[in-house]
Order: structure tokens, then C-alpha cells, then sequence
């Protein structure tokens, strides 16, 4: 018998929009309920994607018995409080990035979900884009040898809205949050932890880093240098230069279609295209750990949503930027 997996989403922004697209791809999904805070976008929302039902209640969502999982799309700051609510009424939870605005919220959440047994999983898409999947198989085969530097930036220039969600530290904003967190998760993803980190941030009027200049330094004697900004356009590439060889992860890196291998004087240029917006990958993902009755997704598993807490914890600290949990911790 072929279970479907019902699906609920909370906080109706930007990203929910993306992701309700593809989960319309997904022959095991259904989308059941929808909530926001306000009843006249859920409603929209709902009939937009077909939801069966809709809310103006998170929580009430949360308590539906018929939902298997919820989406949680709601700014940085909330996850917690989003997440430990969802996992209190024994529902499974995909995410948003970064799980938590610390390595204590992230930890709490994830030992909230064993001691339960309810599968939770951070909302990394990169992990999941078949780009990624190509890389990592160029890399397990040493391809271009053992890794010497990544170079890795992300950076747009946003609104210069102070109230936004990118500029708002009281809901989390800064670049590291919103989109430091993929060179980050790069270099972890092809090299580990580091042993050393340096940094040099420039900080907004709103005290958030507008621009965030890493510096990683590894056992091997690697480095990765990775950059973030919400205040200029960057090209978002990565390069990963090797003993034998150098890949060029083609804009946008973290859910690229191209990938160049370099090596011997010769480039091979791979095409790697991915479906819808490129969400349906951890979707399916997240749908066949929910059909196994796994609790966490070996592909992007606990620890590497610690880990890359733990770095992003690490950058905070080197710029001195310190946001208020609501949590108390
Ligand atoms: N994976 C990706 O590619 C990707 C891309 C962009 C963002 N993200 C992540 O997704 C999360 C949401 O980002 P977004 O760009 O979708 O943000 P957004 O457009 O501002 O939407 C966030 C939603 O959260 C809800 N919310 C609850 N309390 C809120 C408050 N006090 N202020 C504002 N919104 C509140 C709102 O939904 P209701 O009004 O319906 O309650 C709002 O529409 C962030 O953690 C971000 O890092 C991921």
C-alpha cells in the first residue's frame, strides 16, 4: 500500500509560496492544511495550492490529526518557539534555515524530537539539489585530488528596509543567517570543521552584518574563504581548487545546474538540471524518511545541523553579534 504523506505549513511568506509549488510535484504529498496569522491569506494561500484545510491558528494546525508533517516557514527568530510547539503536539517538522538562532535552541530542539521519535529535519535544500548530489560524488572520487582552497560567495542587495526580515535583528537579520549560511555549509560539506575561524563583518545601522568576510583554516592546512552580503550583488559561485584539479560550482552554487571540472589542461562542463524550484528534493526526501519511519534523514542528519550551528555560532562570536532568544537561552 502506498501511504501519502500530509503535509501542513505554517507562517504563509515568501519561501512557503516556492515550496507549496513543489510540493505539487510530489506524487506522495498532499498538502492538507495551511495556517497563518491572518485567515484571508490562509485562505488565499489554500486555494492557491489546494490545501484541504486552512487556519488562522498555528497551533491549531498543530493539533490537526490527520497532518503528518509540518513546514515551518517563518522568520529565523520563530523556529524555536515554532518548532517545539509543532514537535509538543507529536508532529513532525522540516525547518526552515538556520534550524535555530543558536547551537542550545537547535540542540533542545533536536533531543525534543528523539526523546519523541519524531523525524525533524533542517530545511537545507542545497543538500538535496542534484547538483550537490554531483558534486559530492566528484568529491568522494577525488576528482580534482585532495581539496586546497573553496572560495564561496552569496551575496544580493536587498531593499534597504530596516523593518524587514533582512535587516531586523529582533527577527533575526544580517547576511550570516540569510545567506552566509551556504558558503558555510559548503565548506563543511567538502572539508568538515575547521580548526580556525577569522572574520571581518561590516555591520548595518540596524546592528546586523551587512557583509560577512570568513576566513577558514582546516587540519590538512586547507582554507575556505566564504562571503556573505545582503548589500551587493556577488557573483555566487563557489571554486573548489584541489591538488589535481579545480570545480567550478556555477551560479547559484547552492542550487546549481553547472558544474566545471578542470583538470590537465582541459575543462568538462556537466549540465545538472533540477525540477520545479528546486524544493522537491528535500521534499521527496523528507517523504521517503516518513514512509521508513526514519526520525532523521541520513543525507542531512542531525549532526550536520549542529555542526553548521556551531559555525554560525563561531562567526557570531569573532563579530561580536549576539541576537536575543526569546527562549532565554
Ligand atoms: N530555503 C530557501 O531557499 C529559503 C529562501 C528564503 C528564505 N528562507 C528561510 O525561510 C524563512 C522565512 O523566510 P521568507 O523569506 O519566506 O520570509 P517572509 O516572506 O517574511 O515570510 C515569513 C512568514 O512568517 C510568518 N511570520 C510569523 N511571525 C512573523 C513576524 N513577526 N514577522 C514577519 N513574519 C512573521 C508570516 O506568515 P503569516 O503572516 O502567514 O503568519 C510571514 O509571511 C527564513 O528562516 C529564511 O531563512 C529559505
Amino acid at each position: 500500500m502506498n501511504k501519502k504523506i500530509n503535509w501542513g505549513i505554517i507562517g504563509l511568506g515568501n519561501i512557503a509560496n516556492k515550496f507549496a509549488e513543489d510540493l505539487m510535484l510530489s506524487s506522495d504529498s498532499i498538502l492538507y492544511g495551511v495556517a497563518s496569522r491572518e485567515i484571508n491569506k490562509a485562505k488565499k494561500f489554500s486555494s492557491k495550492f489546494n490545501s484541504i484545510k486552512y487556519y488562522d491558528s498555528y497551533e491549531e494546525l498543530a493539533k490537526v490529526s490527520e497532518i503528518d508533517i509540518i513546514y515551518v516557514a517563518t522568520p529565523h527568530v520563530f523556529h524555536f518557539e515554532n518548532v517545539m510547539m509543532c514537535l509538543r503536539n507529536n508532529k513532525a517538522v522540516l525547518c526552515e534555515k538556520p534550524m535555530g538562532l543558536n547551537s542550545q535552541e537547535v540542540n533542545i530542539m533536536i533531543e525534543e524530537a528523539k526523546s519523541r521519535k519524531l523525524f525533524l529535519m533542517e530545511a537545507l535544500w542545497t543538500r538535496f539539489i542534484p547538483g550537490t548530489e554531483k558534486l559530492i560524488e566528484i568529491l568522494k572520487k577525488k576528482l580534482i585530488g585532495d581539496i586546497l582552497l573553496i572560495r564561496a560567495d552569496f551575496g544580493y542587495k536587498g531593499d534597504l528596509n530596516l523593518n524587514s526580515r533582512v535587516y531586523d535583528k529582533k527577527l533575526g537579520g544580517g547576511s550570516l543567517l540569510d545567506v552566509g549560511i551556504y558558503p558555510i555549509y559548503l565548506s563543511l560539506l567538502s572539508l568538515g570543521l575547521p580548526t580556525d575561524i577569522k572574520v571581518i563583518a561590516s555591520m548595518t545601522e540596524t546592528n546586523v552584518d551587512s557583509n560577512c568576510s570568513m576566513l577558514f583554516n582546516y587540519k590538512s592546512g586547507a582554507k575556505a574563504n566564504l562571503e556573505s552580503s545582503i548589500e551587493r550583488e556577488t557573483p555566487t559561485e563557489a571554486y573548489i581548487y584541489g591538488s589535481e584539479g579545480v570545480l567550478k560550482i556555477h551560479s547559484r552554487f547552492h542550487h546549481t545546474e553547472k558544474i566545471t571540472i578542470s583538470r590537465n589542461g582541459k575543462n568538462e562542463i556537466l549540465d545538472i538540471n533540477y525540477r520545479g524550484n528546486g524544493y522537491i528534493y528535500e521534499i521527496e526526501e523528507v517523504t521517503k524518511c516518513l514512509i521508513n519511519e526514519e526520525v532523521e534523514s541520513s543525507k542531512l542528519p542531525f549532526t550536520t545541523s549542529l555542526d553548521l550551528i556551531y559555525l554560525i555560532d563561531k562567526v557570531k562570536e569573532e563579530i561580536g553579534l549576539k541576537y536575543d532568544s526569546k527562549n532565554n537561552i
